[in-house]
């Protein structure tokens, strides 16, 4: 072949690579690759398994290559051993030679398979560093993740629903291992690799070695397409499939209203109908597939022949011997696996960076609610409110507005009010899940910000409105990783809230499992197990939001009682929409709409001829008219 032919090759082969690069640029979104810069401080961490990962990768390389100026040698050496058979034939010497002969060959076969063997067991080695690396960092971005979960505050799980932060701490922090793991991995082979094959073939035989080369870009950029169609494909199924498991899962917990309402038809049909839809993406993503690997081998089959093709030309110039064509031959073959995985690796990078921006826009959420001072006391109990309204950040609802009430240490403190008053949102402002938006709240005449988070709660007891108990023990339910407390003191507990005699009637006491796994609360149950696990606390404030809603009124005197014991020297509040649980408070507070429209004890609201009176009325009658 002419120069210039050659140089003309050359200069187009160059131009489309340069061109091809920048388009993979374009589509590999350069600032998204960013993101993963983030886990550079994990990957210096535990550098020493990269370092070894990569001495390993180099061994196992020179023992992959070895093999194939050995074929080289074998070649040459039939070769010869054939022709000197027939040179010495009818001669003493003849079967000597042959034998001579047979043994280097099966010595050069030995060889092959001593380095087939040490390159198993350094390919061993370079998992054993490499894999395991991005194992223990899969686990240290898990528990990043989730300790920052834990952080965050109530208003960021209003804004992102349990899915989401389900997939971002699994699904997410897959596709993150899978480019810390194979991605390098395959990466450093590939460098590695193709500088010593390249290195090595360009010594042998320049023109031999260009040709060689010339299929593999195409390959690759194939491959990168291909495989990212197939990513993109598979993520679309990975949605489908988890719009399935998230139907499926609603179905089954709300598995009774389903059956109340007799929607099973309904249900059933839904669900025939997703999985219709995976089903159809599921087989012509395999379609795809399938047809994506024998396309590879019809490639290196190309890429082989052409190979054949320009070395014998060059064994007929006299260039070269046969044995120099079986060794590019395996040269080419061995480069095609890590040129394939280029593509493989790009958009393995690709989805990882998708995956850890949206990992970063989790771990980037700043906690606003931090504490000034980081004052831990103990606190007595007196509470403030001065001036405070809250507006809910993501809805804008203007929950509470110009609220001011003192309440001393000891006190009880009643509030009450029509749905959507408010009620609940004091509740949540207390223990500082929500920070106001104007006004000021003080306990023991400090600020709330003062104080360190951990400590402002820990005093703190909240019975939430809906209850929530884990499918445990009941016994683990109330106690709820409380480590210092006595058996007398939970036994007290459970029948301060009265639920003592239900306990001791199901067959393993305080050992029995609830929810899922176990047996159902009614619904009183699970309000007083949920009283019994904040006063084990021996909260200095204990808050129940409407918890005697689903007890009935002797229940509840009961438990008001046993609190006005317990409660003693300490603040409680009382939230509720009946006045006979409000009736003994200190203090009443009647909410209405976001707005406080009265204040004081049971009697002077009586002699107000205001809503709170209006209320006691109304009920009073209704309960009447339920006697009799
Ligand atoms: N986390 C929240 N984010 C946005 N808006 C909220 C949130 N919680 C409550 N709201 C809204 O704030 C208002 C007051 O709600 P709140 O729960 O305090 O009422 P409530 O008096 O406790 O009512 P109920 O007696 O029904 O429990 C309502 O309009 C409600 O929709
Ligand atoms: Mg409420």
């Amino acid at each position: 072949m002419t120069t210039d032919v050659k140089n003309y090759l050359k200069t187009a082969l160059l131009g489309s690579f340069f061109y091809v690069n920048y388009k993979i640029k374009l589509s590999l979104q350069m600032d998204s690759l960013n993101s993963l810069r983030y886990l550079n401080k994990f990957l210096y961490q535990y550098r020493s398994y990269l370092l070894w990962g990569t001495v390993f990768t180099i061994i196992s390389n020179v023992f992959s290559i070895a093999p194939a100026p050995i074929v080289r040698y074998a070649f040459d050496l039939i070769e010869e051993a054939v022709d000197l058979h027939y040179l010495y034939k009818g001669y003493q010497n003849h079967d000597n030679i042959y034998a001579l002969f047979a043994q280097i060959t099966l010595f050069y076969g030995a060889l092959i398979v001593a380095m087939a063997l040490l390159r198993g067991v350094f390919l061993f080695m370079v998992r054993q560093t490499i894999i395991v690396m991005s194992r223990l960092i899969e686990y240290d971005l898990k528990n990043t993740i989730y300790a920052q979960y834990q952080n965050l505050p109530l208003s960021f799980y209003r804004r992102n629903n349990t899915g989401d932060l389900m997939a971002r701490i699994s699904e997410d922090v897959g596709q993150v291992r899978m480019y810390l793991g194979p991605a390098i991995m395959y990466s450093i082979n590939l460098v590695t690799l193709s500088v010593m094959i390249i290195a090595f073939m360009f010594m042998i035989d320049t023109t031999l070695a260009f040709y060689t080369i010339l299929p593999l870009p195409f390959l690759s950029i194939s491959i990168y397409y291909v495989s990212n169609w197939i990513n993109k494909q598979s993520t679309e199924l990975q949605k489908q499939l988890s719009g399935l498991s998230t139907y499926t899962q609603e179905a089954f917990s709300g598995v009774r209203v389903v059956k109340a309402f007799s929607r099973e038809d309904d249900s059933i049909r839904r669900f025939a109908e997703t999985s219709e839809k995976y089903r159809k993406h599921a087989i012509r993503l395999s379609y795809i597939e399938a047809l994506f690997y024998p396309l590879i081998i019809l490639l290196v089959g190309l890429s082989s022949t052409l190979i054949i093709y320009i070395g014998g030309i060059e064994v007929m110039k006299g260039k070269i011997t046969n044995g120099v064509i079986a060794e590019f031959v395996i040269y080419s073959n061995m480069l095609v696996w890590p040129v394939t995985a280029i593509g493989w690796v790009m958009s393995l990078a690709q989805r990882a960076a998708a995956s850890q921006t949206r990992i970063n826009e989790f771990l980037e959420v700043k906690n606003e609610i931090v504490s000034t001072k980081n004052t831990e006391r103990e606190i007595v109990g007196k509470i403030a409110f001065h001036d405070v309204a809250l507006t809910y950040p993501d809805t804008g609802v203007q929950a509470l507005q110009n609220i001011s009430f003192e309440v001393q240490a000891g006190e009880t403190l009643a509030i009450l009010g029509t749905t959507g008053s408010g009620k609940s949102t004091i509740a949540n402002l207390i223990p500082r899940m929500y920070d106001v938006t104007a006004g000021k709240i003080l306990i023991d005449d400090i600020p709330i910000e003062e104080y360190a988070i951990g400590s402002l709660r820990s005093q703190i007891s909240v019975v939430p409105q809906d209850v929530f108990l884990f499918s445990e023990s009941i016994r683990n339910n109330i106690k709820f990783g409380l480590e210092d407390c006595t058996e007398e003191q939970l036994i007290q507990a459970v029948k301060d809230a009265d639920l003592y005699h239900n306990v001791m009637d199901f067959p393993e006491k305080l050992e029995t499992l609830i929810g899922e796994r176990g047996i159902t609360l009614s619904g009183g149950q699970k309000q007083r197990a949920s009283i019994a696990r904040a006063i084990i606390r021996n909260p200095k404030i204990l808050i129940l939001d409407d918890s005697l809603s689903a007890v009935d009124t002797k229940t509840e005197h009961a438990i008001l009682n046993n609190l006005e014991r317990i409660m003693h020297n300490r603040t409680s509040i009382i939230i509720s929409h009946r006045v006979s649980s409000v009736k003994l408070a200190n203090k009443i507070l009647v909410l209405d709409e976001g707005h406080l429209v009265e204040q004081g004890t049971h009697e002077s609201l009586m002699q107000n001829n205001g809503l709170y009176k209006e209320l006691y009325e109304k009920q009073l009658q209704t309960e009447g008219e339920e006697v009799g």
